[in-house]
């Protein structure tokens, strides 16, 4: 039987250690660990996306607090912005939701993060401390996804295993490489210059797929036995119906699968839950800083 790697109860799990550790720190400093979320535009996803994140942020006992910004803000009022919530002592995390319009430039407003309250942890210290294994805050997706693979290999388990990430993303291949190496895998990054991507794939022990392509991962990409972390979540219209899917085709692959991730239901609430823990950790290092 393959293992259905349920994101929702292993998310529920994380999201009672967030509540229980926010309550901690509202008794231990008067405060709830504060968590700013930024949207600029109106991109329809996007706006899901912080709707559920400022909800699971309010159920966990956090503080968030929301800004959201006419799709013409210039730079200035953008790193204004950051520059003020980088200096309120109300605010642990920062999060400016990506993709910015196309005027704007995201590498700048990404640097301009403060380090410490960088709970995305697309902060180049962060990135350079996470591949030199030093204490960082960890991307969300990719640190959903160790924590799922962690429930099905058991932690510290995975040592020797080949894994093969598709995708090099800076927000989720590349930080998922990173986690997948200190967690002493051998890993094969793939993407789309890969002349055999399928061929490598097909020597995986663990396949994460995040490139955001519909169902591009058939059963002839899986060797069997094999776990499959689906990162994508794609709309698609079927039989004149929207239905979201990931990169993997789920009923094809499942069978050939030992363990697999569901879309929806998969990694989308990890993601969720890890920038609550991040928020969290943040709140941590910068009360007792
Ligand atoms: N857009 C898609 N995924 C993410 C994410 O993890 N963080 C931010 N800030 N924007 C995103």
């Amino acid at each position: 039987m393959t293992t259905r790697i349920d994101g929702k109860v292993i998310s529920a799990q994380v999201l009672d250690e967030v509540a229980s550790d926010a309550a901690a720190f509202l008794a231990e400093y008067g405060i709830k660990p504060g968590l700013a979320v930024v949207l600029v535009g109106e991109d329809p996803a996007s706006q899901v996306y912080v709707r559920n994140k400022i909800a699971r942020a309010t159920e966990s006992g956090l503080n968030s607090i929301e800004h959201r910004l006419p799709a013409d803000t210039s730079q200035e009022t953008l790193n204004q912005l950051v520059a003020d919530l980088n200096a309120a002592p109300e605010v642990h995390g920062i999060l400016v939701q990506l993709p910015l319009p196309d005027h704007l430039d995201e590498e700048q407003i990404i640097a301009a993060i403060s380090p410490a309250k960088d709970v995305d942890g697309f902060h180049p210290e962060n990135v350079g401390a996470l591949n030199v294994g030093k204490e960082s805050l960890v991307p969300c997706t990719p640190q959903g996804s160790m924590i799922m693979l962690e429930s099905v290999f058991g932690k510290g388990n995975m040592s020797g295993k080949h894994a093969v990430v598709v995708g090099r993303s800076n927000i989720v291949g590349k930080p998922m490489a990173a986690l997948l190496l200190q967690a002493n895998c051998t890993v094969t990054v793939v993407h789309s210059r890969t002349p055999n991507p399928q061929e490598l794939a097909k020597q995986a022990d663990i396949l994460v797929a995040a490139v955001g392509r519909p169902e591009m991962i058939g059963p002839d990409w899986i060797k069997p036995g094999a776990t499959v972390i689906d990162v994508g979540i794609n709309v698609i219209e079927r039989d004149g119906k929207r239905k979201l899917v990931g990169d993997v085709e789920f009923e094809t692959v499942a069978p050939v699968a030992a363990a697999i991730t569901p879309v929806p239901g998969g990694v989308g609430p990890m993601t969720i839950a890890c920038l609550m823990k991040n928020t969290m950790i943040a709140a941590r290092r910068l009360a007792s800083a």
